[in-house]
């Protein structure tokens, strides 16, 4: 069988068609929606650690206000900008990209006057070059300059949607809390009307950030949250990924790629992705499951355990201890005096300040369920990956 596409896509939000779950935020996220687009402003703050589908939610929630509720939606990635003026230019760059292809593209051109360029083979893209000083501007005038696009908008949008995502770096500056702070009391106090949805997307500690920067932030705010999927929804998204592809799966193949992926989408992606490259009969049985495991294993491990965990530990006995831990037949959760009975002496004297560093390091995390002196890695493809490697060392 000939494959030219996967329908996995690791590391990018998920298309419309494949997202699964989150039916509670969506719906909540919705309603708030549902108010901006009736003139009452809002405030999202999405918070979610990295990879679990805060970009893909948005992405979703960004298509159904669009199609579903006539408002003008946008995504904004910030990942890399640390400036005020650095997220006004992108935000009104996309507001641009967004409006190309309308008929009433006319109206906002306007409005951004002479800086806009088309770019790109037959100007099909567009890019928005203000000097520095009327970023500033744009930056101090920011409730003025929305005010004026949703004026020019008004006949054919109901409102605006605004994700600001990766806004981790400016999450950090007092400046940019300071900024918001005073963007939402001057709507609240001098503008009736502002169908304006902002959401934030940011890791959950960015919020804390942000709110010890400026306290009544969290006033301001409300806060979703999104969490590991269920293993129904992984089975879900699997079964729907694979049929778009026109692929089958056997059901006793579909349990172990979802018990590894742990809830975590992005390793559903991941999980999947091998699989499907290589199954070669259109058929994915237990063993091409079993395949892809490992592979997303070896990939997920050199992504983020090799350079945190195996680069960054030069200590001989915490290597040595690693090497241990990935003998004990593979599971999730371990003891740590099972552990401990393999240990030399010397490694037993370090053993305690290992687990320490790798909670800190977020492999591995204390197993309440089970009690005292028992932990379990954060999800099921760390271990094998551990396994992997003491394997590998054993042949060296
Ligand atoms: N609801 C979902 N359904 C299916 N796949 C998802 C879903 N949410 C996220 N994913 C997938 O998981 C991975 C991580 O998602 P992403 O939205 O980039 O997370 P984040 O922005 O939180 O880092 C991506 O490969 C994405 O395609
Ligand atoms: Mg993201």
């Amino acid at each position: 069988m000939d494959k030219e596409r996967s329908p996995f896509t690791p590391g990018n939000p998920v298309p419309v068609e494949l997202f699964v779950g989150r039916a509670q935020q969506i719906q909540e996220l919705i309603r708030f929606a549902r108010q901006a687009s009736s003139g009452k402003q809002e405030n999202v703050f999405l918070a979610g650690d990295r990879g679990i589908g805060k970009s893909s939610l948005a992405s979703f929630l960004r298509y159904y206000v669009s199609t579903q509720m006539d408002m003008l939606g946008i995504h904004v990635f910030l990942g890399r900008v640390t400036t005020l003026e650095g997220m006004v230019h992108h935000i009104f760059e996309e507001l641009l990209k967004e409006t190309k292809t309308e008929p009433w593209f006319e109206n906002i051109t306007k409005f951004f006057g002479k800086h806009i360029k088309e770019v790109g083979l037959f100007g099909i893209s567009v890019s928005f070059n203000p000097p520095e000083k009327e970023l500033k501007d744009l930056v101090r005038k920011f409730p003025e300059a929305l005010g004026n696009v949703l004026e020019k908008i008004k006949e054919q949008k109901k409102g605006l949607f605004i994700a600001l995502d990766d806004i981790n770096g400016l999450a950090e500056k007092a400046e940019f809390a300071n900024w918001y702070k005073s963007f939402a009391d001057e709507i609240a106090t001098h503008h009736k009307e502002f169908p304006v949805f902002i959401m934030l997307i940011g890791l959950p500690e960015k919020r804390d950030v942000l709110s010890n920067l400026q306290p009544s932030l969290m006033r301001i705010f409300r806060v979703v949250g999104i969490d590991k999927l269920s293993d129904g929804e992984a089975e879900d998204f699997l079964c729907k990924a694979f049929d778009k592809a026109g692929l089958e799966v056997e059901s006793d193949a579909v349990r172990p790629m979802v018990r590894y992926s742990s809830g975590l989408p992005l390793l559903v992606h991941e999980i999947g992705d091998a699989a499907f490259w290589i199954d070669t009969d259109g058929i994915i049985d237990k063993q091409d499951a079993f395949q892809g495991v490992m592979t997303a294993a070896g990939k997920i491990g050199e992504k983020y355990l090799d350079p945190k965990v195996y680069r960054a530990i030069r200590s001989q006995r915490y290597r040595s201890i690693l090497r241990k831990l990935g003998h004990i037949p593979i599971s999730r959760t371990f003891k740590k005096k099972e552990v401990e009975a393999e240990l030399t002496d010397s490694e037993k004297g370090v053993f305690h300040n290992f687990l320490r560093r790798f909670r800190e390091l977020g492999v591995i995390e204390p197993d309440v369920e089970r009690g005292r002196g028992t932990y379990k890695f954060v999800n099921e493809i760390y271990p094998l990956y551990i396994m992997m490697e003491s394997q590998k060392y054993l042949k060296t």
